[in-house]
């Protein structure tokens, strides 16, 4: 869809956010002719750098986080030219009048906070205060959106005093994802799986995020807040809710966020033998999780696990294990949705039959399949075995079409078409937290450790048990 020309301000423009994903992200949509003539793109930061120093600093995040193929000079040459920088500081005065300067506020103008929460509500301030932000402004704001349901309230309220919610775009980037989408093509773009869709032909839902990573270099950040807080709260939160949500009349974005709302808060309390953290260790070449937090004692989770349930008549019964970690043994995301069992079967006890599974692979290898049972092929009689549906995009889409816009990317076009669909709402966010605060309180109540696993592995066993105590198992980790 065209867009008119744009002007986005990033604060923390020379960030490590804005080097590795965002600015990276605004050159490949610059390459395939999706920025129109005269859209600028405006750093904004404490840095001492003028609009060359920021156009080269630019250009050096780009030669490193996209690939050489794309990197033509002409290219870089003509996307420097969009590039402008305003020194400022969110706290004080300075840079402000300049930045004011150069605004054209009867353009589409996105503010995106890509700085500490902390700044979000001077920075919204002063682009009012200093008649920055004309009629079509939009602000970006980037998780962790809150620590809990107070802090969280708090920044709504403050964004609140500034900005009208529609013009509020709350990053989750897992909404970005060219599957997370997808899931909702699926179940309503089909008619194959929604009339199944529900706790009468689904017997569980599992729902994975397993990182190889850990928390090297962001120890700091993440030992106060967590797998809960830094995954489950919202990505795993999100893709819960595409999972479980009833269809929404249309694809627009209340629609679609009504929907999810209804999901959060219709969430049962999670009791706490359907919970388990874990931390990770180390061995002789990686570091344990207290070296990577540089702490010397943390009662931190870098893996939970959960079962939980949705209390409405689609879902009734029906178990969702949701479970995410770090340093696992592979970096997988996926969905699998496990169909119950044919009510009767007609073949002989012995005949291997199971039950249909589709998994969607959020990543790597984006795709889905589906399990079904055939008869084994032979004159060896009537034998059963499941093989995959196996729909790879990569395969069937070919790589080019596969080789999908990265999240934010695709988000960042959005704010400026001024599609909110993909972003959360602010109601959302505090009933996501007031989910999940119970479950941490209680955690810090009790000083509750988490179990310490095995770097690279599945996690603790408990997690294995979780499941497995319900005569179930978990997709492997792969
Ligand atoms: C971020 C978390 O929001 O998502 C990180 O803060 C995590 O801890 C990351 O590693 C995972 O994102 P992705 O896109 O690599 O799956």
């Amino acid at each position: 869809i065209p867009v008119d020309p744009f002007d986005l301000v990033i604060f923390g423009g020379t960030g490590d956010l804005s080097r590795r994903k965002i600015l990276p992200g605004l050159y490949r949509r610059f390459r395939d002719g999706q920025m129109p003539e005269g859209a600028r793109i405006i750093g904004a930061a404490r840095s001492d750098l003028d609009d060359e120093g920021f156009r080269d600093f630019v250009e050096e995040a780009v030669r490193s986080f996209v690939s050489k193929r794309k990197c033509d000079p002409e290219t870089l040459a003509a996307f420097r030219k969009t590039l402008f920088f305003v020194q400022v500081d969110a706290l004080g005065d300075d840079g402000w009048a300049e930045l004011k300067d150069r605004s054209k506020p009867d353009r589409v103008q996105a503010f995106y906070f890509s700085v500490g929460p902390r700044l979000f509500g001077p920075i919204a301030e002063r682009l009012h205060t200093k008649g920055i932000a004309g009629p079509q402004a939009r602000i970006v704001v980037e998780k962790p959106f809150g620590h809990d349901i107070e802090t969280a309230r708090a920044l709504n309220a403050t964004l609140a005093e500034h900005f009208d919610e529609s013009q509020i775009y709350r990053i989750d980037h897992y909404l970005g994802k060219e599957t997370v989408q997808n899931l909702m093509a699926l179940r309503f773009g089909n008619m194959l799986f929604e009339p199944l869709w529900n706790a009468q032909y689904v017997d569980h839902i599992q729902i994975t995020v397993a990182e190889t990573v850990g928390v090297e270099g962001r120890g700091d950040y993440y030992d106060k807040s967590g797998a809960m807080r830094d995954m489950v709260q919202n990505h795993l939160m999100q893709l819960l809710c595409l999972t479980a949500m009833e269809p929404p009349s249309k694809f627009d974005s209340d629609a679609v966020r009504d929907e999810k709302l209804k999901i959060i808060r219709a969430l049962d309390p999670i009791a706490p033998e359907d919970l388990v953290r874990g931390q990770y260790a180390g061995d002789d070449e990686t570091a344990s999780y207290l070296a990577d937090a540089e702490t010397d004692s943390s009662d931190t989770e870098s893996f939970v696990a959960m079962k939980l349930h949705i209390a409405n008549w689609r879902w009734n019964g029906t178990p969702f294990y949701l479970r995410t970690g770090k340093r696992l043994k592979a970096r997988m995301s996926e969905i699998v949705v496990r169909f119950k069992e044919p009510p009767h079967s007609i073949f002989e006890a012995d005949t291997g039959q199971s039950a249909n599974e589709l998994s969607i692979r959020l990543q790597p290898n984006e795709g889905m399949d589906l399990k079904v049972t055939i008869k084994e092929p032979g004159p060896g009689g009537m034998r059963l075995i499941d093989v995959p549906l196996d729909m790879t995009f990569a395969d069937a889409l070919g790589e080019e079409l596969a080789d999908s816009p990265d999240a934010y990317e695709r988000l960042i076009m959005d704010v400026i078409r001024g599609n909110q669909t993909l972003f959360m709402r602010g109601d959302e966010v505090e009933a996501a937290w007031a989910w999940t605060d119970p479950i941490i309180e209680d955690w810090e109540r009790r000083r509750d450790k988490p179990t310490v696993y095995e770097p690279f592995s599945t996690g603790p066993e408990e997690a294995l048990m979780l499941l497995h105590k319900d005569g179930r198992r978990w997709r492997e980790i792969r």
